[in-house]
């Protein structure tokens, strides 16, 4: 059988699979489902500082080869979810904290507050493509970028993983500055914004009419990105964005991923999918004698 464990910087994953923020990461019962079902991790949904509704409806639609979301963010705030990550962590399962904000002050008071409540890592989501102030428009500014991840590295002990957008003329320049600021690891990539059209409505279809494509179309911008980043850093990179499947999974490991998140993937194949995952890559790995997965992150740079 081969060992299909991986570390993050201080966690180590029992498989590479984590479940990606925003889906079935609203509370600690659904985390604690996709844990049994053969995640070694969860991401939470990203936290605010006060509580938000989120976009009125439609606000997620199938497009047969992706999905198209905006969300909105909404979520309970960090006082009311605060139980939540107690209980993720009191069961044992890595929990990793997606918070969002709009100045270094608002992402050192959810860091402060998310390690308090035992969480193992924080990912700061720096590229929501469809919320005002928030996520994306701070993940164009390096200067925001920097204050923020100073701060909140000053401010808590746990590792910081950045996550990026694909919506920049340069994912490295932006990398770049995260790890110069003493990022611990870069999670590569949220979604790509775009927009469909209801030719009988003449009108988008997404009550914000802009959102963010996810899922299998996803994938093969998701893996360039990684690859780049690979490339440049030397920081663990977690790589995200249409995994359905082990080899799809094994991708972006090869492109040097040290481990991957899975978000729609859920939808095309349920909440078992991470076990279904780690038993494709297992017998990739069998056919094409690797013992290790340690073996295969970044082997596509040789
Ligand atoms: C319905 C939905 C909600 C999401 N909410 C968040 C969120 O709150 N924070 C975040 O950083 N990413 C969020 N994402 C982005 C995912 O975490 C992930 O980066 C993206 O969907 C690409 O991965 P996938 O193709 O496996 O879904 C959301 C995605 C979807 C589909």
């Amino acid at each position: 059988m081969p060992d299909l464990t991986t570390r993050l910087c201080t966690i180590k994953l029992r498989n590479p699979t984590i479940l990606a923020s925003g889906i079935l990461d609203e509370d600690a019962n659904t985390m604690q489902r996709v844990y049994h079902n053969g995640a070694a991790a969860v991401v939470t949904k990203s936290i605010g500082i006060t509580p938000r509704d989120g976009y009125p409806n439609p606000t997620l639609i199938d497009l047969d080869y992706c999905l198209l979301n905006a969300m909105g963010l909404p979520n309970p705030g960090i006082d009311e979810y605060l139980p939540e990550i107690q209980q993720t962590v009191h069961n044992k399962i890595p929990t990793i904290a997606s918070i969002y904000g709009a100045t270094p002050h608002e992402f050192t008071t959810l860091a402060t507050k998310m390690q308090s409540a035992g969480a193992h890592a924080l990912e700061l989501n720096l590229s929501c493509p469809h919320a005002k102030h928030y996520g994306l428009q701070i993940g164009c500014d390096k200067d925001l970028i920097t204050h923020i991840i100073q701060a909140v590295k000053q401010a808590v002990h746990i590792p910081v993983f950045p996550k990026l957008s694909p919506n920049v003329t340069d994912i490295v320049d932006i990398a770049t500055t995260a790890a110069d600021a003493k990022a611990d690891g870069i999670v590569a990539i949220n979604t790509l914004k775009a927009m469909k059209i209801d030719l009988d409505l003449q009108r988008p279809i997404l009550a914000n009419a802009i959102g963010g494509l996810s899922g299998k179309a996803l994938k093969p911008i998701g893996v360039r990105c990684v690859y780049e980043l690979a490339e440049h850093l030397d920081i663990p990179i977690i790589g995200v964005g249409g995994i359905l499947t082990g080899e799809d999974a094994l991708e972006y490991i090869m492109a040097g991923a040290t481990a991957v998140q899975i978000g729609s993937g859920i939808y095309y194949r349920q909440i078992d999918i991470f076990t279904k995952i780690c038993s494709e890559i297992t017998t990739w790995m069998n056919n094409h004698n690797y013992r290790n997965l340690s073996e295969l992150i970044g082997v596509a740079h040789q």
